[in-house]
């Protein structure tokens, strides 16, 4: 399949060529009707925003240019079959576990994984064995989980259906999954892997394996993380050899929108067309170019470029480490008042996001080195942290909830201060955003150590979700022991 091809887009913009007549929805009648002001920019992308009409297809029930464009993007990543999603990895992620697991199914979930996974587990009324990762000191962060950690889970709980990875991690690492993929299989669990940061790798070289290759079963990316699409648009890909019995096309009926948006599916179809017509030339540029972006920001002073202890990093990640006397925080901070928006920051790191150039296109790294020059020199004439581990990995590798779903969904819950927590059950997730990672899950019993550390994140100033009572540095547990 010829992937310069971009049906989807190609039809919205010979519906909007046509200068059609609207008395349908939505409302702005391809632009006609806006209020002046936003017209400056949003004028173009109203013409694209169309509806189900002739020759537009329908996302639920794709018979046209969407099938089209699906079956194009199916051919680029060898799957089974692909779908468009247009609500983030988020929808894919809570389509693909509700599609594939049944309540009272045991589930092994890697501890480190998207609140959506999480919400995933408890919409789907799972029993969740969750796994806990491998922890990098000198980034500050959780990585992958051990192949070790997935053996003994599979061989402890032998009814599990279902095994949920996180590929790569938010800040780019990961190791080959090939062996895990291949020990589950060999198991009967179906294996699936939330890509969302990934959806690049498929070009291969300098990229990362992607998991589709090495065998995982269901996989979701968020082609707007690392591919030039619009916000929320994502992908979700059934694995060429999976032969397990889903329903995730139901599910993604049930939790996308009716009424789809055409321009996030069109950037949906260019931005594979973009992967997919990738050179080397192209590749190599991009490798060149981020490399040499590395050099100069490893070269400042009072900086670190952090590299991987073991497995693989994500080209398109890089993450500069304080050297210890300022918080990531304060970096980034010192770098949105030279204009540039990084990813997220931590107590120690800021994460930047890179792109995937055509040969010969300019960035502005240089823009970047020069700022960073000046913030670093700023941020150490700022208080000073304690550069000492925050995130202590105490979580034993294989552990379970201490209550069903339906258990704490019959419990009365109240706030209590995190000194007077120890030994209660918790009745909120608390997730440091970003990365979106869960510190403490819902429903698991809190221990002292965990509860000083979340005072620890709370006087380093870190931004929660899901954190209710934050501000009187309490925590909602459940009301009996
Ligand atoms: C690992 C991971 N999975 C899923 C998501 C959700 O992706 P989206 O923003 O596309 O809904 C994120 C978002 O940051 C993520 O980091």
């Amino acid at each position: 399949m010829k992937q310069e091809h971009t049906p989807l887009y190609d039809a919205l913009k010979r519906f909007a060529d046509e200068k059609p007549v609207s008395f349908h929805v939505p409302g702005h009648k391809n632009g006609q009707v806006f209020l002046d002001k936003g017209n400056d920019y949003f004028g173009q992308i109203l013409k694209l925003d169309g509806t189900e009409l002739e020759g537009l297809d329908d996302l639920h029930e794709p018979e046209g240019v969407i099938k089209e464009a699906e079956e194009l993007l199916s051919a680029l990543y060898d799957s089974q079959q692909s779908f468009f999603l247009v609500n983030g990895s988020t929808v894919g992620n809570l389509a693909m576990v509700l599609g594939t697991c049944k309540a009272g199914d045991t589930v092994l979930v890697q501890r480190n994984c998207h609140k959506s996974i999480m919400n995933a587990l408890e919409l789907a009324r799972v029993k969740p064995v969750f796994l806990s990762p491998r922890y990098n000191d000198e980034w500050g962060t959780a990585e992958e989980v051990e192949f070790t950690t997935v053996q003994s889970a599979l061989d402890t709980y032998v009814d599990a259906k279902a095994l949920i990875l996180t590929y790569p991690t938010y800040y780019g690492i990961g190791e080959d999954l090939t062996e895990t993929i291949h020990l589950a299989h060999e198991h009967g669990v179906q294996v699936l892997v939330d890509e969302a940061h990934g959806a690049h790798f498929i070009a291969g070289e300098p990229f990362m394996k992607s998991s589709l290759a090495m065998g995982a079963d269901y996989v979701v990316q968020s082609a707007h993380k690392t591919l030039p699409a619009m916000t929320m648009g994502s992908y979700l890909h059934i694995g060429q050899n999976c032969r397990f019995p889903h329903n995730i096309k139901e599910y993604l009926q049930i939790l996308q929108s009716s009424s789809p948006s055409y321009p996030i599916m069109a950037s949906l179809d260019l931005a594979r067309s973009f992967l997919g017509t990738l050179t080397k030339e192209d590749l190599d540029y991009t490798k060149s170019c981020i490399e040499a972006f590395k050099k100069e920001l490893s070269a400042l002073e009072g900086i670190k470029l952090l590299q991987p202890a073991r497995g693989s990093a994500d080209l398109l990640k890089a993450v500069l480490q304080s050297d210890g006397t300022y918080s990531g925080f304060t970096l980034q901070e010192e770098l949105r008042k030279e204009h540039i928006y990084t990813e997220l920051a931590d107590i120690r790191n800021v994460l930047l996001v890179l792109p995937i150039l055509k040969a010969g296109q300019d960035y502005p790294f240089e823009q970047m080195v020069l700022a960073c020059k000046k913030a670093v020199r700023r941020s150490k004439t700022q208080e000073s942290i304690q550069s000492g581990k925050v995130i202590v990995d105490e979580d034993a590798k294989v552990s379970t909830l201490a209550l069903t779903y339906d258990e704490m969904a019959s419990r009365k819950e109240r706030s209590l201060p995190f000194a007077e927590s120890a030994g209660f059950i918790a009745a909120e997730t608390i997730i440091p955003y970003p990365p979106g990672i869960p510190f403490i899950i819902k429903g698991e019993r809190l221990s002292e150590s965990k509860l000083k550390q979340l005072q620890e994140l709370v006087e380093a100033g870190t931004h929660f979700h899901g954190f209710k009572d934050e501000a009187q540095k309490k925590i909602a547990v459940y009301d009996k022991i």
